[in-house]
């Protein structure tokens, strides 16, 4: 299994930009590349501690064939097993609850929430087995700011080295004193690296948000990187940047932020200027995606869709600081939509902002359904396109060097025998070389 150093990227490895080859987006052998070695040696986003508070509490999260539950332990910790029963392999549950025993709906063996095997039905009728052998088969799971990560491998480098200085980076959002209030689960008809895509530039905003250009100051972004993760600021307002900015719009942004945090008496003392004005927004390698602003934080989690390479799964989190002096909000259950409904927007119909959410607007859900729903409209003639014979390499210029960044390291995942060079990403570091972009 490859892994993948989780320190700060050293000037060589930031890369400008590149070539990806459009094949990365609709090849089975590739997706079945990322199974064998992607998914296995990165920790992965399971779920909200505030999802589990009490003992007994679990909930499940898949990542292709693979399932883990989480449970809440009666002291307190988190636990977390293969979602399998080791008798015959019975998926153990599904979704999330709440249980003093796991009890198998085969056969009925039963087990403890620490995962030991509690009791086999006419146990007598076995051959003599070793019954600490059949217990739930545990999971690496570790928390950061109130998120639950779990890990396949039994010989990760802790969650804290993966995290490297991102953690300090983003403790002034103070995540684990958020609330999640908006959970969607939207089927959509891409590859899961289409979507990723367009969350890591805004080179796209000239054609797919063009509502959004007055402020976003596209060109003027600036990229940083903790080892695999990375992060893109974009200036909103800014008069020296291109497009129509001004110091008006800033003020004015900073006057609408502080607005929202007020309306939530949130102490948002700890964040500069910039933190409140602009937008920043990180990627998590590999599959997850936010936006953070003084009172909260836009999450998206993007899955393989196990039947279908060019399907995925996209969850989208919407969590809210605990305001002062007011009950937190409900951590909210997931909504896993229908097929038939694709619009994020849509998916909102009868959506209300619970009672205790005070600064995050009807109005910011609404800008973020409508810029979402555009986006997923663009990716569907991106996704069909990709398969166009006569394409070459994709160029990524240093506007999508976050795809370029990302690219690069899951090629270091994947490598061994199966990624031939049509597959691989092509990097071009900071300073190109003469003659680079030759097809
Ligand atoms: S498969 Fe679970 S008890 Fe038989
Ligand atoms: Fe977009």
């Amino acid at each position: 299994m490859s892994m993948v150093a989780a320190q700060a990227a050293t000037a060589s490895e930031i890369i400008a930009g590149g070539f990806l080859p459009a094949k990365r987006f609709y090849s089975p052998a590739f997706a079945a590349l990322e199974a064998e070695r992607l998914w296995p040696s990165v920790w992965q986003l399971a779920c909200r501690e505030r999802e589990l508070p009490s003992s007994g509490d679990w909930t499940t999260f898949d990542i292709l064939g693979q399932s883990v539950v989480v449970v809440r332990q009666p002291d307190g910790a988190l636990r977390a097993f293969h979602n399998a029963c080791p008798h015959r392999g019975n998926r153990l549950v599904d979704g999330s609850g709440n249980a003093r025993h796991f009890v198998c709906s085969y056969h009925c063996w039963s087990f403890e929430l620490d995962g030991q095997l509690h009791a086999i039905p006419e146990r007598e009728d076995f051959p003599p087995l070793d019954e600490a052998c059949y217990g739930l088969c545990e999971v690496r799971v570790e928390t950061w700011g109130g998120f639950v990560f779990v890990h396949l491998d039994p010989e990760a480098q802790s969650l804290q080295a993966w995290l490297a200085g991102l953690s300090e980076e983003l403790s002034v959002y103070a995540f684990e004193e958020m609330a999640c209030f908006m959970r969607r689960r939207i089927s959509l008809p891409f590859n899961w690296k289409t979507c990723l895509d367009a969350f890591q530039e805004v080179y796209h905003v000239r054609g797919v948000h063009p509502q959004l250009l007055p402020v976003l100051k596209t060109a003027a972004s600036t990229f940083h990187y903790w080892g695999p993760h990375s992060m893109m600021c974009n200036p909103n307002g800014e008069p020296a940047a291109r497009g129509s900015g001004s110091a008006d719009d800033r003020s004015l942004m900073l006057e609408f932020r502080r607005s929202k945090a007020d309306a939530g008496d949130l102490d948002v003392s700890q964040l500069g200027e910039s933190r409140l004005i602009d937008n920043y927004q990180y990627h998590l390698f590999p599959n997850i995606s936010f936006n953070t602003h003084a009172t909260g934080c836009q999450l998206f989690r993007f899955l393989p869709d196990p039947r279908d390479v060019e399907s995925m799964l996209l969850d989208i989190w919407f969590l809210e600081r605990d305001n002062a002096g007011v009950e937190r909000a409900a951590e909210a259950k997931s909504h896993t939509l229908d097929g038939e409904c694709t619009s994020f927007g849509q998916s909102l119909a009868g959506f209300t902002l619970p009672p205790g959410v005070r600064s995050f607007g009807q109005d910011l859900v609404d800008i973020y359904a409508a810029a979402l729903d555009q986006d997923f409209e663009q990716l569907r003639p991106v996704q069909r396109g990709l398969h166009s014979a006569g394409l070459p390499p994709l160029p990524l210029s240093s506007q999508e060097q976050r795809i370029a960044h990302w690219n690069a390291t899951l090629d270091k995942c994947l490598a061994g025998p199966g990624l031939d060079e049509a597959m691989q990403f092509r990097g071009v570091p900071r300073e190109p070389p003469d003659g680079d972009g030759r097809c």
